[in-house]
């Protein structure tokens, strides 16, 4: 017969083995310890195969048995603080009520500049012919700006000193947020920066937010230093590391994702104290992990993790990829705007890369609709092709 099974194989060796037939009996404590073998080999085979019926489960508790967890008592809830509890109900209140209707609805582009918005003239092209279907604030931290398109004067809201790093950062986005929610119509809120420019025409970009129901906010986990390394352990109890996200700053929030920014103390408060550069020897970057952080605590599936400005990381240096007057070619512009997939990687030595497909709707489709950062020497290249690579 073949020796096709293997335990089959051990059969047949032991059957050939010389004498085997003609030995005396085994003694008493070589049973046991056969016996023990046994059950010991048994017992890894079960733990390493868990049993998947009920009766399986009753008999060795596995882990992977759904009916064993109701036998232990559940995890102790941590008790909420009283502003923690506060902070939630209004939160869960704010996200169950149906977004406000508007008849006019506006998207707000709030621009966070140091100076001068040095491609107001591509803007004006992109904003020309579409009144009444947007706002724009100006927030400059440093220099009054000039302006050249009449779109943009007397956009310029209150500002404040920002300094790279700091929650300052973030103060500066809440007060272009407050400004922004002060007109109902407005829908969407965007934060740009003085080197973004549009990848797309107005109409376009008006769709592609107005009819989604989610924000656009970068988050992804990093392990590494850049990422978990930054976390401080002062933030418990509210912010656990596991918790703990990454992401570019630059959002767009839909209005009931706006109103909750505002509506947060609490959160914003653990982030000022302990997120910061140099605080116990970790570089935090409060613009960089609050709202990813906040979100992804709060409402997990109302964000799209990832920003509809695109930023090129790929040289790996300090400072994302900026494009010189010579770069801009509608090539280029072609290929950005035809990115599907979202790209993070790690801080860690693994530089694990994260993707995943851009989906609006459950529908795969390009991820940005604005991109750095750009020269200002690039405007008029820029402004020479817009026509061209906007139309779609
Ligand atoms: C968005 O709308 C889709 C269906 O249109 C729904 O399945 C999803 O739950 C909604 N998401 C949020 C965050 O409201
Ligand atoms: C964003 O990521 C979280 C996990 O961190 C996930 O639960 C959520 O569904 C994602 N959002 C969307 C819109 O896919
Ligand atoms: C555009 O993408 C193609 C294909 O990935 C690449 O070969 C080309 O160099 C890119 N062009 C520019 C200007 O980035
Ligand atoms: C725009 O596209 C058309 C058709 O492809 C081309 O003939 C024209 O030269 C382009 N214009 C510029 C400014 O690149």
């Amino acid at each position: 017969m073949k020796t096709g099974q293997p335990w089959r194989v051990g059969m047949g060796d032991m059957q050939i083995l010389p004498g085997a037939r003609h030995r005396p009996p085994m003694k008493r404590p070589m049973w046991i310890i056969v016996l023990i073998s046994l059950v010991t080999v048994f017992l890894i085979c079960a733990y390493m195969y868990p049993p998947q019926s009920s009766a399986a489960c009753y008999i060795f508790s596995s882990r992977n048995c759904p009916e064993i967890s109701y036998w232990l008592p559940p995890a102790p809830a941590r008790e909420y603080t009283d502003e923690e509890l506060a902070s939630h109900v209004v939160i869960k209140d704010i996200l169950n009520r149906p977004p406000i209707q508007s008849h006019n609805s506006k998207l707000a582009f709030m621009f966070l500049t140091r100076g001068s918005l040095p491609f107001e003239k591509l803007w004006d092209k992109f904003f020309h012919g579409h009144e009444g279907k947007f706002s724009i604030y100006v927030h400059s931290s440093k220099d009054k700006p000039v302006h050249v398109s009449h779109y943009f004067s007397n956009r310029d809201i209150r500002s404040d000193q920002v300094i790279w790093g700091k929650i300052s950062m973030v103060d500066a986005e809440r007060r272009l947020l407050a400004n922004a929610l002060q007109d109902l119509d407005n829908q969407h809120f965007l934060l740009l920066s003085d080197s973004c420019v549009p990848l797309h025409n107005f109409d376009y970009i008006y769709d592609y937010l107005m009819h989604t129901n989610v924000s656009y906010v970068d988050c992804f986990q990093d392990p590494g230093p850049h990422g978990n390394g930054r976390y401080s352990e002062h933030m418990l109890p509210e912010i656990e590391k596991k918790d703990f996200r990454k992401g570019a700053q630059w959002f767009s929030l839909k209005r009931q994702h706006a109103v909750i920014v505002m509506a947060d103390y609490l959160y914003y408060s653990k982030f000022r104290d302990y997120c910061k550069p140099g605080l116990e020897g970790r570089n935090c970057i409060a613009d960089e992990h609050y709202l990813p952080t906040f979100f992804h605590m709060i409402d997990p599936a109302g964000i799209a993790n990832w920003s509809v400005t695109h930023v090129d990381w790929s040289e790996r240096k300090w400072h994302p990829k900026s494009y010189k007057a010579q770069d801009i070619t509608e090539e280029l512009l072609r290929n950005i705007t035809s990115i599907d997939v979202s790209v993070h990687v790690t801080s860690d030595e693994k530089k694990e890369v994260q993707k995943w497909a851009c989906l609006w709707n459950g529908v795969q489709r390009p991820c940005y609709l604005f991109a750095r950062k750009f020269y200002p020497e690039a405007l008029d290249n820029l402004l020479h092709i817009f026509s061209n690579y906007t139309a779609i």
